[in-house]
């Protein structure tokens, strides 16, 4: 396995519960590196668009997918940025229609596989927290430790909503409760890799809890299971 020689905890689950900020958190406190899964497809989407491409073009987006210049890097006051080509694209693929986009391309078996070695290159040493769809079923199945994050659907839509809010004007609530169930709908029902509780995961449901208690339990479980001192 490429992403042996370093420890993977995998963090899925649907959109908005919490995946995100809690696999920043888990990551900074065990000063391991971090892969935002979804950041790939959302700019996968987005570089696809740019070059012009047709939105149906699976073949064209996966050939550009397999050779896209992407950085993740820290601004100086530690918030993330993401560079495609040089450009500075951390606002643009944040946007609920950059979700959507993202969500379609995320549909297309070519794609995926053009993703899948980028994201083993980031199992390295010390080691590797990753959030997505499919890291404990599919990326990384021999992950050390495996989390199914869930939130209820109306809790999602309001943490979303809060996110968004001042960042992409006019979204609303009741809109944004739409698009997370269609999304949930997509990415729980395609063929090809589907948002699915892997076997071995641990269900941990954050709908009651904060970020520091949601980071907390799995840190325990990490602790229990020997991969860190408690
Ligand atoms: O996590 P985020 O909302 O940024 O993901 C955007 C979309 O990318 C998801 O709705 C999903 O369709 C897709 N995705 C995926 N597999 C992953 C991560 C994200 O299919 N590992």
């Amino acid at each position: 396995m490429p992403h042996a020689a370093a420890p993977v905890v995998t963090i899925d689950g649907p959109s908005g519960a919490g995946k995100g900020t809690v696999s920043r958190g888990l990551a900074k406190r065990l000063g391991w590196h971090l892969l935002d899964s979804g950041a790939l497809y959302r700019v996968a989407a987005l570089a696809g668009q740019r070059a012009g491409l047709a939105a149906n073009d699976q073949d064209g987006h996966a050939v550009l997918a397999a050779t896209l210049k992407i950085v993740f890097s820290a601004h100086p006051d530690g918030s993330e940025q993401i560079l495609l080509d040089g450009q500075d694209v951390t606002r643009a693929i944040r946007s609920e229609e950059a979700g959507a986009g993202a969500s379609r391309v995320a549909t297309w078996p070519a794609l995926r596989q053009a993703l899948m070695a980028r994201q083993h290159a980031f199992a390295r040493p010390p080691g590797l927290v990753a959030d997505g769809r499919d890291m404990g079923t599919v990326v990384f199945p021999g992950a050390a430790l495996k989390i199914f994050l869930v939130a209820s659907p109306e809790e999602r839509a309001q943490r979303r909503y809060n996110q968004l809010k001042g960042k992409d004007s006019g979204v609303s609530l009741a809109a944004l409760s739409r698009e997370i169930e269609a999304r949930d709908r997509q990415d729980s029902t395609r063929p090809v890799s589907p948002l699915v509780r892997a076997e071995d995961a641990i269900v941990v449901d954050s709908t009651r809890l904060g970020i520091a208690e949601v980071v907390e339990a799995i840190w325990r479980l990490g602790a229990q299971r020997g991969l860190w001192q408690g």
